[in-house]
């Protein structure tokens, strides 16, 4: 019988995010991770009170949820590694659900890889490294798990933010859109602190600012349900400051370089797991 309702196969900047939220959600003593270099598992460990072991293996066998946080190239060679231990759990009736947050490896190039003659249950989600600050937009693909072990997921990883179930189909497009705007967010607040210290603020105060002005813009689009674009022309006063930003802004090719970011990243998201 599984010891751990959910086990982290690979603690990196992904995989700590939603460690750190599920020791949020549940008894921190219910979570496992492990990694290639221990010391990174052990510490993270230390820091949220969840326990750690020293193989893929162990997790596999010791978890129900095995969460699988490596990078798409690495993946093939990890669900090798795990797969006699899930079969041989399996096999003695118990319940195990591979998640995998690897962008763009199908769930049937999984099963491939598994190379089982069952079908484990399996999930495959986009989320972002906000998840550990429990404001992250995780994307569930659920086609090949139980309804009932999708809603125990999203149970415990409750304290990572929100989600969406959304077919495996739209994945690569969809996980461009949540997996990687945190880092082109990022990038646009730099842009905008850097215009504010050019003009006389200082630094700190300037990156405060910016990323209070974004978190409040961002929510007001998700709570008025109003387009962007009604909420931006609402702060630009004919003749004013904000509009002369704007210009500015769309001479600099704003919009269109987004454009062409999440399109490119969705063209990327595709071609990862082949
Ligand atoms: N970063 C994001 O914002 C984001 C968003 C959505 C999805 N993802 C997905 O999340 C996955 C991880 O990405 P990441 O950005 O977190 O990468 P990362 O920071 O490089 O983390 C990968 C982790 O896997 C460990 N690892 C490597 N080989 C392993 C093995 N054989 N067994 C156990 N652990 C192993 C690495 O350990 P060492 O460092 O010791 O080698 C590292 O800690 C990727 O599939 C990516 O597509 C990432």
């Amino acid at each position: 019988m599984f010891q751990y309702t959910i086990g982290f196969i690979g603690t990196g900047n992904m995989g700590s995010a939603l460690v750190r939220a599920a020791c949020k959600g549940i008894d921190p003593q219910q979570v496992v991770v492990t990694n290639h270099t221990p010391a990174k598992a052990q510490a993270l460990a230390k820091e949220v009170g969840c326990q750690v072991v020293l193989t893929n293996e162990e997790v596999a066998r010791q978890s129900k949820f095995i969460m699988l946080g490596v990078k798409p190239h690495i993946l093939p060679e990890v669900l090798r590694q795990i797969a006699p231990v899930v079969k041989e759990c399996m096999d003695q009736g118990e319940e195990k659900v591979l998640v995998s947050m690897a962008a763009g490896v199908t769930m049937e190039s999984m099963y491939q890889h598994l190379g089982l003659s069952q079908r484990v249950p399996m999930l495959r989600i986009m989320p972002n490294t906000p998840a550990a600050i429990g404001k992250g937009m995780t994307l569930v693909h659920p086609e090949c798990c139980k309804p009932e072990l999708v809603d125990e997921f999203e149970t415990i990883m409750a304290q990572s933010g929100r989600f969406d179930r959304i077919g495996e189909n739209l994945a690569d497009a969809a996980g461009a859109a949540s997996g990687c705007v945190p880092a082109f967010a990022y990038l646009f607040m730099e842009g905008l602190a850097d215009g504010a210290v050019m003009a006389g603020v200082p630094r700190q105060k300037a990156m405060t600012y910016v990323a209070q002005a974004v978190l409040g813009a961002a929510s007001l689009v998700l709570q008025s349900g109003q387009h962007p674009g009604a909420l931006k022309d609402a702060v630009c006063s004919p003749g004013g400051s904000t509009i002369v930003g704007v210009s500015k802004l769309e001479e600099g090719g704003l919009r269109s370089a987004c454009i062409q970011a999440v399109a490119g990243s969705a063209e990327k998201n595709k071609k990862l797991g082949k």
